[in-house]
């Protein structure tokens, strides 16, 4: 993992830079990927935002086993946050996530009003910021939040970018610009997994590496996600990879599996949502 060592220098700056922008933030709303909640998690945001009301979205659910989302939605409630699951690309309003956020934010905004009058205070609206690791979905989240219109004039050339902010079901304001923090590394599961989802490069692990972990995985949930998709017995294969392979037909010369191609191929096909909805890491406590 040698070639990732420029990640403290960046996380630094972003830090400090997310640090200055709280002041002004109330609720901070953290993307993960409800494939990969715990690995998609960056642990430094519960320093940044330790004083601010705190929602976690678990995003792209629909590629995630919607039971197992469920129970982590459970898990991260009982440890204090808001939590809801959303798919940030889907276009039916009644689908998206959309609404699922406003209805926690109207309550979060309630506490915030009962808290105003109490001081004598008028009411002022709630702001929001977007935070998560690369990849996570928060700029297809911001989209579907502002609706097209705002998105596409806010990437207008010439329209001034600065701070700017959206205005959410009429009465939230969110920041224009998420906040961008990489994942830990710390522990190697985490690399891999988010560079099974495809959050992170390729390039740190070899594929074969990645999708042996995977095929690992979907046999310990249920090996029918292998048997139904690549037509091959998951008890009669020596070889899984070698199994798809053949199944496949991708053969060299001589007849040799190319494993390499095999492995891209599964890859895609996950990461697709081809081989069903799959989350890589359920609840364990
Ligand atoms: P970011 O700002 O957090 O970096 O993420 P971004 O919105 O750019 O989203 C990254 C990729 O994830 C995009 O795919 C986007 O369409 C996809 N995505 C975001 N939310 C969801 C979701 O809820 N469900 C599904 N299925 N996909 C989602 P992309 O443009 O094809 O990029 P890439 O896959 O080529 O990297």
């Amino acid at each position: 993992m040698d070639n990732i060592q420029w990640y403290p220098g960046h996380m630094t700056k972003t830090k400090r830079m997310l640090a200055a922008q709280m002041g002004i933030i109330d609720v901070v709303i953290e993307l993960l990927d409800a494939r990969v909640p715990l690995s998609s998690r960056n642990p430094d945001i519960d320093t940044l935002a330790k004083d601010k009301k705190r929602v976690l979205v678990l995003n792209k659910a629909d590629l995630a086993d919607e039971k197992v989302t469920a129970l982590w939605e459970e898990y991260f409630k009982k440890q204090g946050f808001f939590a809801l699951s959303v798919n940030a690309t889907e276009n039916d309003k009644a689908k998206s996530g959309k609404a699922k956020l406003i209805s926690v934010l109207k309550k979060i905004m309630s506490e915030k009003v009962e808290r105003q009058k109490q001081r004598g205070r008028i009411n002022s609206p709630i702001r929001a910021m977007i935070v998560g690791i690369p990849n996570v979905g928060k700029s297809t989240f911001i989209n579907q939040l502002a609706g097209r219109a705002s998105a596409i004039a806010a990437d207008k050339p010439g329209v001034t970018r600065g701070r700017q902010w959206i205005k959410v079901g009429g009465e939230f304001d969110l920041m224009d610009t998420p906040g961008v923090l990489w994942p830990k590394f710390d522990d190697p599961l985490v690399g891999l997994r988010l560079a099974c989802t495809g959050a992170v490069s390729d390039n740190v692990f070899d594929k074969i590496t990645l999708v042996t972990h995977l095929l690992e995985i979907f046999i310990s949930i249920d090996p029918a996600i292998l048997e139904k998709r690549y037509k091959i017995s998951v008890a009669e294969s020596d070889n899984l990879l070698e199994a798809i392979g053949n199944a496949r037909g991708f053969k060299m010369k001589g007849g040799v599996i190319d494993s390499e191609r095999t492995a891209i191929t599964v890859l895609d096909e996950f990461r697709g949502g081809k081989l069903g909805r799959i989350s890589l890491e359920t609840v364990t406590k």
